[in-house]
């Protein structure tokens, strides 16, 4: 239960889920493709991307690995579990490789980044090993490992951002769309792998941005989520340098698409989340007052440890910004329970930090030690796991008193919500989400439908859903 709370890394529901498209995009090849995203959003919009090429190259995808010409696995490493689950994964193409001779299996994302060549020699059923930055040369990979040669490709780029492939979006609700702003990251905190494996950071031409944003609202979508590992960050420039765009203005760029179009974002860095983005959400009606704020730790010297570069009081701080520029705004976070040396006393101060901010939603996990990382080289994982698992258990009860609290206020207000499409469990039902993104489910009315924004009146609750009815 436990492990299965420190592994949930931003949407646990679609790990493993395969990408499923109708028709390709050029004459069909007559080859199939299977392609199943692990690890964050970032991951699943690059395996959009990929789609993209391979529906380019007139392939089909299949939602059945069994039937596939093609196997990509899109990876995470950013825990050790993310991996195993991969490795496991793994064994079940195994048996349909060898009932379909000549079946390609392909490793893409940040294990293949990490594991490189070294990935052929351990895993023999691998075929391709492809980077994060290097899916524009699946066409030349393919062909290769079609005339039998294994190959691979995990160089690292300053500058692709994919900027100009579209990707496919038809496996998604067609409500919510992401939109990569920039790729890598430049933060080095010292737990992670992601500077290994997602190279330096690099933000997108602002206006190839606003362009997707746009392409989604023509096509019904009413949401976009901006991702980045630290989308405050954001910097582009044009080449003559006579035209440059921060976070704040593209926020605005892209919320000026269309009053209906709500524009979410993720993630902030705590040291690079400024007022002037604040007050830019707060004049504007259709970005959505939430924001996603790792503090990773609440005392001062794990984090110095940690490489964040700020401290308790620098995070305390950018809560009350928050609080006093945009009241209503709801705040999650990501922490980590028995990093290098913590102490009792330490985790305690992340319970206080906690009980401080109230999160509304929090991605917790215990420390797990990722080779070539700085911690890995400099620090011991010296904390037991019997006392990570411990103050683990402690951090997510407090947590769900807080997410519990936080839905029971909503109980006798309304909402703006904009209507995802049915609930899991019943089409007589509706599932939406607020601003603030909690989850709300509601009686269908014949009068509304996906995409539509109803006022629903909040009468019940669990700690996950409310529930309620439609009032316009
Ligand atoms: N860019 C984001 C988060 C990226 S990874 C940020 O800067 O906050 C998502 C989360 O995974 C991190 O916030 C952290 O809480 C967790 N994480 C990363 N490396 C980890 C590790 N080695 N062990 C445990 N959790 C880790
Ligand atoms: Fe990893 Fe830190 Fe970069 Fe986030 S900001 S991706 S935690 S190095
Ligand atoms: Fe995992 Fe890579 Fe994302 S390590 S969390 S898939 S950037």
């Amino acid at each position: 239960m436990l492990d299965q709370i420190s592994e949930k890394y931003h949407d646990e529901s679609r790990q493993g889920e395969a990408l499923m498209i109708e028709s390709p995009l050029a004459a069909h090849n007559g080859r199939k493709l299977f392609i199943e995203s692990y690890g964050c959003q970032m991951n699943f919009a690059d395996s959009e991307v990929v789609a993209s090429i391979m529906l380019e190259m007139g392939f089909q995808t299949t939602n059945d690995f069994n039937d596939a010409d093609v196997i990509f696995i899109n990876t995470c490493s950013i825990r050790e579990n993310a991996e195993q689950r991969v490795r496991k994964r793994l064994t079940d193409f195994k048996a349909a490789k060898k009932n379909k001779p000549g079946m390609i299996v392909g490793v893409l994302g940040c294990m293949a980044e990490r594991l490189k060549a070294k990935f052929l020699e351990e895993e023999k059923l691998v075929d391709v090993v492809v980077g994060p930055d290097a899916y524009r040369d699946l066409p030349k990979l393919i062909q290769s490992a079609d005339e039998g040669t294994k190959s691979v490709n995990v160089l690292l780029s300053r500058d692709e951002t994919y900027g100009d492939i579209s990707p496919i979006r038809l496996n998604s609700n067609g409500v919510s769309g992401f939109i990569s702003i920039t790729r890598g990251c430049d933060n080095m905190c010292s737990f992670c792998v992601v500077p290994f494996t997602r190279g330096r950071e690099r933000s997108r031409d602002a206006h190839s941005i606003v362009n997707e944003a746009k392409d989604l609202f023509d096509n019904g979508f009413r949401e976009v989520v901006l991702l980045g590992q630290n989308v405050d960050s954001y910097h582009w420039k044009n080449e003559e340098e006579t035209e440059q765009v921060n976070f704040a203005q593209l926020l605005a760029m892209v919320a000026n698409v269309h009053p209906a179009l709500r524009v979410r974002f993720s993630t902030s860095h705590p040291k690079d989340l400024t007022d002037e983005v604040l007050h830019t959400m707060a004049k504007t009606a259709n970005i959505c007052k939430n924001i996603h704020l790792p503090v990773q730790s609440g005392n001062s010297r794990v984090l110095e440890l940690m490489n964040r570069t700020y401290t308790r009081e620098w995070y305390i701080n950018r809560i009350e910004a928050i609080r006093n520029i945009i009241p209503e705004c709801a705040i999650s976070t990501d922490i980590i329970a028995g990093f290098c040396s913590e102490t009792e006393e330490e985790h305690q101060e992340t319970i206080s930090l906690m009980n401080l901010v109230r999160f509304e939603y929090a991605y917790m996990f215990t420390y797990s030690e990722r080779p070539g990382t700085p911690a890995a080289k400099k620090l011991k994982d010296d904390v037991p796991e019997e006392i990570k698992s411990k103050r683990l258990a402690e951090i997510v009860q407090l947590q769900r008193e807080h997410a519990l609290g936080r839905m029971n206020n909503q109980v006798g207000k309304t909402n703006q919500v904009l209507i995802d499409g049915f609930s899991k469990k019943s089409e007589n039902d509706f599932a939406g989400r607020t601003d603030q993104n909690l989850v709300v489910v509601f009686p269908v009315d014949k009068r509304f439908k996906k995409g539509d924004y109803v006022n629903v009146l909040i009468e019940k609750c669990t700690s996950a859903t409310l529930l309620g009815k439609i009032v316009n």
